[in-house]
């Protein structure tokens, strides 16, 4: 009997085991004050950044705060490039890199929240930009083309993707063969930054969670005064 049951715990661990390592597993926690209680690689989802808060991408001090102007250099963008700007919110990174790509160039700038399209138009008008085009995509997937991206950009984005394995499989699946996907988060390891738990990361939790989808890190640019620049291509 006592051997029987030790069969069946092996059982239930190996089950386990290697659910976890084939393919995304969820798990259900009671939410933390700024989580959704869903835990992907031992890490609770951050809650979505709702449209009613877009001003607060737009605030003036944001400048000093996060230097946009050193992430744009750090990303090396070309004339003609195709950026996919994901979680663009209102487009405050979506006309810079417009500007740097130039009009053979183009952003595909994707949020989930229609509200967020509606102001990032409303900005792309304003600026007289048209190659930005606003795409609404879902939770699982950001609605891109296979090959055809040389860029995917987060800035403040992927912690609060509720299903970051499957948003990361499409993503993937976006990326032309040289093609780069770069995630811009808060410094988790840096309590001095001013930002919720939730909304944090740590550059360890951002490569193994890259590496579990299969990307391969390139490099991580420490530039910005509160956010990591994490780097990585496609696997050959
Ligand atoms: C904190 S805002 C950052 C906006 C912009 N990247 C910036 O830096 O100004 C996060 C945005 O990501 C969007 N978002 C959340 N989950 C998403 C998903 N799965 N796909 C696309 N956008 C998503 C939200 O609607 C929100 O507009």
């Amino acid at each position: 009997m006592r051997c029987f049951n030790f069969s069946m715990l092996m059982i239930a661990v190996l089950v386990a085991t290697s659910a976890v390592a084939d393919g995304p597993v969820y798990r259900r926690v009671a939410p933390s004050p700024d989580g959704t209680g869903t835990v992907y690689m031992n890490r609770e989802t951050a809650s979505v950044m709702g449209h009613e808060g877009a001003d607060w991408l737009e605030r003036p001090e944001r400048l000093a705060e996060e230097r946009p102007d050193l992430l744009l250099a750090a990303l090396a963008l070309k004339p003609g490039m195709r950026v996919a700007d994901i979680g663009a919110g209102t487009g405050y990174y979506s006309w810079r890199i417009a500007q740097r790509v130039g009009p053979e160039g183009r952003v595909l700038a994707v949020d989930v929240q229609p509200e967020m399209l509606a102001l990032l138009d409303a900005e792309m008008k304003k600026r007289e930009v048209s190659n930005v085009q606003g795409v609404l995509g879902t939770t699982t997937d950001p609605r891109l083309a296979p090959d055809t991206i040389d860029l995917v950009l987060m800035v403040d984005v992927y912690h609060e993707f509720d299903h970051p394995r499957e948003m990361l499989d499409a993503m993937v699946r976006s990326l032309k063969k040289d093609g780069r996907i770069v995630f811009v988060e808060y410094r988790e390891e840096d309590a001095t930054v001013p930002i919720k738990p939730h909304h944090k990361m740590s550059e360890a939790q951002v490569k193994r969670e890259a590496a579990a989808a299969g990307l391969v890190w390139k490099e991580t640019i420490e530039t910005l005064p509160w956010q990591h620049i994490v780097v990585f291509i496609k696997a050959r």
